[in-house]
């Protein structure tokens, strides 16, 4: 039980005053409001897809069997998630394949969410379970799908497909119960044109030895971990294969390998640092896939199988802190999941925080000091644009996008959170309690109050009056940083901040820039503090110096482009074109156009750039663009 009576009469007599006040209806947490499935009345227990890939249609066509258990005898409509689905048939699978129709019905379309796909039941009762088969297939439009033609590819010669179901777009390709709450197993038949190769966040079933009729190779996949529909994923190309380590390896198109292998060297001691830590690894293999550059995010944590972007590798292993956080979510995240995405902190905020804590361990105190204080940066700067409620690390995101609800909130002041946890109890104690905490919670879905009870049982309660409910609330409920919070010590940077200054008053030459030695994260600081405007002349001798235009370091040229275009610097503006008509991460792309978009000159810019990129994003991508670059007058 999570409430005491009296805590749920609170509870109804809040409602009744936020319905009385504002019309709106209280929040209740533990509801997901970013799905239609009825999860009291049927849970989907395993998926069962089989599906063809056909890259001239740029569908998937195929079937799915979901394994239903009835939880309420009266029920008799199962809701399931949907979004852009031809459906042709619906039908219950019975013992010795006979299969007999079901009556179905799509729902109106809501705003970020997809159709409901009504299916009537036949009665039965509680605890029983059935097989439903949904023939159907996807459109060219699936929002959790991107296939890419030949000529978008690394390699030229083939296409690419691959999926981001996080948070929402599993139902794009899949019919089910697309919410973190409900967890399944599931195996794959993927059939793929010949010379393809398939991957999924699953282990490897046998593949067939010859193609079908259609000329397509069947692969099989089995996970056999309940996990959410988020961390179903597939990807699938002309894939070469690197083990890194007995149980780590990395797979992307042939001609990247060997940069990936060279720049992931450390993925086995990761896992191993991550377990001294937080326990065992429970998922068997990590591997590593990394995509083409239009992956829409820097990575996503598919179980087994983390996809990559390629704009990590740097040459240096400077960026692999990414790869540590994906594999952190292999604890928090993929063991113990959100059951809403209000609960995302729980996901990101340990996240950061369990990545940082192998980036001290592999790479160095002085690394991860830098590394968190550009998160706090970045925070500090999302805070001063975001509205107060998208403060709060339990966010109501009724009726926006959870897509959009992806701020460093939910990242940055998460892990500051926890470490305030630390500081109050020590980092032995922290870890032990964590470590107990991912063993409690392994394979299930919580909220954040079932977050924050296991806390007060499990740790506050050894020591009373470490943490105050006032302090839990400020970091969970109220807006801002709280003046308690214990932040990272700022003076990692000062010798950079001292040349910054130096040099942009004129009193070092940049020649005398003591760059040469400088990381990733020390550029990173440089430009990203630069005044708001500097001389064409100085912004010349950084160029002519630095190269930074052509720096092969995606995130050095991102926070170049971002000082380049406040001051109207054109020599950059072709390099600047190159990098958003490769590169398609969100994060990357999308405050590039902001920034151009603040000038008239800029927009214009903007525009024509994004005529020309727009047909390579992700359409993740391509609806965070929409929204800023609109067609001029
Ligand atoms: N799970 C997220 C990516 C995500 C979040 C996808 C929300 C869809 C909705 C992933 O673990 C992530 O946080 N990626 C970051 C990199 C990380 C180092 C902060 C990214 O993509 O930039
Ligand atoms: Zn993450």
């Amino acid at each position: 039980m999570r409430a005491s009576p009296l805590v749920a009469l609170a509870g109804v007599a809040a409602l009744l005053h936020v319905v009385v006040a504002s019309g709106a209806e209280q929040l209740r947490p533990g509801v997901d409001y970013h799905s239609f499935a009825n999860v009291a009345q049927f849970r989907v227990r395993s998926v069962d897809l089989d599906l063809a890939v056909d890259f001239d249609a740029r569908r998937l066509t195929g079937h799915v069997d979901l394994n239903v258990a009835r939880l309420d005898k009266n029920a008799r409509r199962l809701v399931l998630d949907t979004r852009a689905l031809d459906i042709s048939s619906v039908s219950l699978i019975e013992k010795g394949a006979r299969s007999t129709p079901l009556t179905f019905k799509l729902g109106p379309a809501r705003e970020f969410l997809g159709k409901p796909l009504n299916i009537d039941m036949p009665a039965g009762p509680a605890g029983t379970s059935s097989v439903v088969r949904i023939e159907y297939r996807t459109q060219p439009q699936a929002s959790g799908l991107q296939l890419l033609t030949p000529a978008q590819t690394a390699g030229k010669k083939h296409p690419y497909l691959f999926s981001q179901s996080q948070a929402i777009h599993a139902r794009s390709w899949i019919p089910l119960q697309d919410t973190p709450q409900v967890r399944v197993t599931y195996r794959a038949t993927i059939r793929v044109p010949s010379g393809l190769i398939a991957v999924m966040s699953a282990a490897h079933g046998p593949v067939d030895a010859k193609p079908d009729e259609r000329g397509l190779t069947a692969y099989r996949f089995e996970m056999t971990e309940a996990i959410p529909s988020y961390l179903i994923a597939v990807a699938v190309g002309d894939l070469a294969f690197r083990p890194l380590g007995p149980r780590t390896g990395v797979y992307t198109e042939p001609s990247v390998l060997e940069a990936a292998a060279k720049e992931f060297v450390d993925l086995e001691s990761m896992v191993s640092t991550c377990e001294k830590l937080f326990g065992p690894y429970r998922w068997g293999r990590y591997d590593l896939l990394i995509l083409p550059p239009s992956a829409p995010y820097g990575g996503m944590e598919n179980p087994r199988l983390s996809f990559i972007t390629p704009t990590v590798i740097a040459g240096d292993r400077s960026l692999v802190s990414l790869i540590a956080h994906e594999l952190a979510h292999s604890w928090s995240g993929n063991l113990v999941t959100n059951a809403t995405w209000r609960d995302f902190w729980l996901n990101e905020g340990f996240t950061v925080y369990l990545e940082r804590r192998i980036v001290e361990a592999l790479y160095g105190q002085r690394r991860e000091q830098m590394e968190d204080e550009l998160g706090l940066q970045s925070l500090r700067r999302d805070l001063a644009d975001l509205e107060p409620p998208a403060h709060h690390l339990a966010i109501d995101l009724r009726g926006q996008d959870p897509d959009e609800g992806v701020t460093q909130v939910p990242y940055e002041k998460g892990k500051l959170f926890l470490q305030f946890i630390e500081s109050r109890f020590g980092r032995e104690t922290l870890d032990t309690f964590l470590r107990g905490y991912f063993d409690h919670f392994a394979f299930q879905s919580i909220d954040t109050e079932q977050f924050l009870d296991y806390l007060r049982t499990n740790l506050l309660a050894k020591k009373p009056g470490a943490i105050s409910e006032q302090e839990i609330h400020a970091w969970v409920y109220e807006p801002g940083i709280p003046g308690f919070a214990v932040l990272p010590s700022a003076d990692v940077f000062a010798s950079i901040d001292r040349a910054r200054t130096a040099w942009s008053s004129g009193s070092m030459s940049t020649e005398h820039l003591p760059a040469s030695g400088w990381s990733t994260q020390e550029w990173q600081h440089f430009l990203d503090n630069m005044p708001a405007t500097l001389p064409r002349t100085k912004l010349d001798e950084l160029e002519k110096a630095f190269s930074l235009s052509q720096s092969g370091n995606a995130e050095i040229a991102f926070s170049w482009f971002r000082v380049a275009i406040r001051n109207d610097y054109t020599p950059a503006y072709p390099a600047l074109e190159r990098y958003l008509t490769t590169i398609g991460r969100r994060k990357l792309v999308r405050p590039l156009y902001d920034d151009l978009m603040k000038s008239a000159r800029g927009s214009e810019l903007a525009r024509s750039i994004y005529a020309k990129a727009r047909p390579g994003y992700h359409p993740i991508t391509q609806t965070a663009v929409d929204a800023i670059v609109k067609p001029g007058k």
